[in-house]
């Protein structure tokens, strides 16, 4: 369904009534993007807390981990993409359903040829964590299509708003061309404005006819989607550490733990 000039202005303001009951705020909103993102904030806080996550953030991150992490995002978009395609018309999807906007697979695919060169996809194998993850959204592809809108709100919503940050780390950390190679999967052609597509696609969660107890069965399942995540994180992490410490292109080790010594 293609945006309409009125979904792309930045819509009505949110009908969350923030109350105060003894001290405490509570928001009483029934639309979906509002539920969605209170109910996953714990996830949230979590999985930014990852040790993964967080030496990313630093700049702390070996080639070869953000190499094998963009294997694990390839075979998650694959299953994720493969799935909503299966399901563009379903109505508890088909609002969401933005292809040319969204999908990451090409994008991944090109990151990988840089990577690893012209045979890529003999290279490359799906990591336990990344597997576990894949079988679920196959599963909700398949049998609990009226979820697939969490996995791909965990998701898209996230690269829609870390990602600039996190392709400048990568960019800087590994020393990327800024042409964007490698880095293909943060970078969205089609989309102008994030922030505006993001409210865009908030008013299409909220457009979702669902009941109470799907809805809250779609929180629920984006805070299993913030778990695989996090399994996907804690696996490559565990393997970082068999690789020993990060060292930068000249055999020096970087600083520990208080950013990148070359600075
Ligand atoms: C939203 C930062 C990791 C999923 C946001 C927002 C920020 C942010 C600042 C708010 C954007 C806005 O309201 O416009 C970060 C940082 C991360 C991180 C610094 C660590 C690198 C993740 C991860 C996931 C994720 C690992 C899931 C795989 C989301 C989602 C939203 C979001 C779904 C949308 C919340 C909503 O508005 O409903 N993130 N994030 N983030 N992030 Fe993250």
């Amino acid at each position: 369904m293609p945006p309409t000039k009125d979904e792309e202005s930045d819509g009505p303001p949110s009908q969350v009534e923030d109350m105060e009951m003894d001290g405490e705020a509570v928001s009483s909103s029934t639309d979906l993007s509002e539920i969605l993102k209170e109910g996953t904030k714990e996830s949230h806080d979590q999985a930014e807390n990852t040790q993964f996550v967080k030496e990313f953030l630093k700049g702390k991150i070996r080639r070869e981990l953000f190499e094998l992490g963009t294997v694990a995002l390839y075979f998650t978009y694959s299953a994720l993409e493969e799935e909503m395609d299966k399901n563009a018309e379903h109505p508890g999807f088909a609002p969401l359903y933005f292809p040319l906007e969204l999908h990451r697979k090409d994008a991944l695919a090109k990151d990988l040829e840089y990577f690893y060169g012209e045979d890529w996809q003999d290279q490359i194998k799906c990591s336990e964590a990344t597997t576990r993850y894949v079988e679920r959204i196959h599963h909700i592809g398949e049998h609990e299509p009226e979820l697939l809108a969490a996995h791909a709100y965990t998701r898209y919503m996230g690269d829609l708003s870390g990602g600039q940050v996190l392709k400048k780390v990568a960019q800087r950390a590994l020393h990327l061309p800024s042409t964007g190679e490698g880095v293909w999967f943060y970078t969205f052609d089609n989309i102008s404005n994030p922030a505006r597509f993001k409210q865009l696609y908030r008013s299409r969660l909220n457009t979702l006819e669902t009941s109470n107890e799907t809805r809250e069965r779609i929180v629920e399942e984006a805070n299993r989607a913030f778990r695989f995540n996090m399994e996907v994180f804690e696996e490559l992490d565990k393997f970082g550490k068999t690789l020993g410490e990060v060292v930068q292109a000249s055999g020096v080790p970087l600083h520990d733990g208080k950013g990148d010594a070359r600075k």
